[in-house]
């Protein structure tokens, strides 16, 4: 029997453009951490999709940067399914600043791969709420998938 604390729960996990370039790596910390992929695809974002994937900061200043970053090339997604997902799969991505994190958690994903603020390799929702929304968005449970491409060539 399993804790009430320790209760399964599913969030959603990108490797960024960056990210995609050290697939390997990343791969292998996540496996070495022991995290279970259920679902996995890889995608590339037009402006229209990442507007919606990232409506939340549609006000901030670095708005505009992230969508040209999280758009100039392919992105992988996954489903992970794990005691307190969402928590866990935020640790070890560790602080959304890569210089941050080689100072407050040097062993996480974008302390050792992350570039900067921008570049930070690595997404994970920040709730279980979040994680609904967003695994809806790439893996819909009804109606069409996202589709690779708009028009049959987002990926250049
Ligand atoms: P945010 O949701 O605050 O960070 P996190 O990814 O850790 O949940 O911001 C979303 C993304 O926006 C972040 O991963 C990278 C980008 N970003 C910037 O480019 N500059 C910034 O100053 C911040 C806070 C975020
Ligand atoms: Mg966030």
């Amino acid at each position: 029997r399993r804790k009430l604390s320790e209760k399964k729960e599913k969030t959603l996990g990108m490797i960024k453009p960056d990210g995609v370039e050290k697939l390997g790596q990343i791969l292998d910390e996540i496996y070495k951490r022991g995290f279970l992929l259920t679902r996995l695809r890889m995608c590339c974002l037009d402006r229209n999709q990442a507007f919606r994937f990232y409506e939340e900061h549609r006000d901030k200043p670095f708005f505009n940067a992230l969508i040209d970053y999280i758009t100039s090339g392919p992105i992988i997604v996954f489903e992970i399914v794990n005691t307190n997902a969402v928590d866990n799969w935020r640790e070890a991505i560790g602080p959304t600043d890569p210089s941050r994190a080689r100072t407050v958690a040097p062993t996480s994903i974008r302390a050792q791969y992350g570039i900067d603020v921008t570049r930070n390799v690595v997404h994970g929702s920040d709730s279980a709420a979040s994680a609904v929304r967003e695994l809806e968005f790439f893996f819909p449970s009804s109606g069409p998938m996202l589709p690779n491409t708009s028009k049959g060539g987002n990926c250049t």
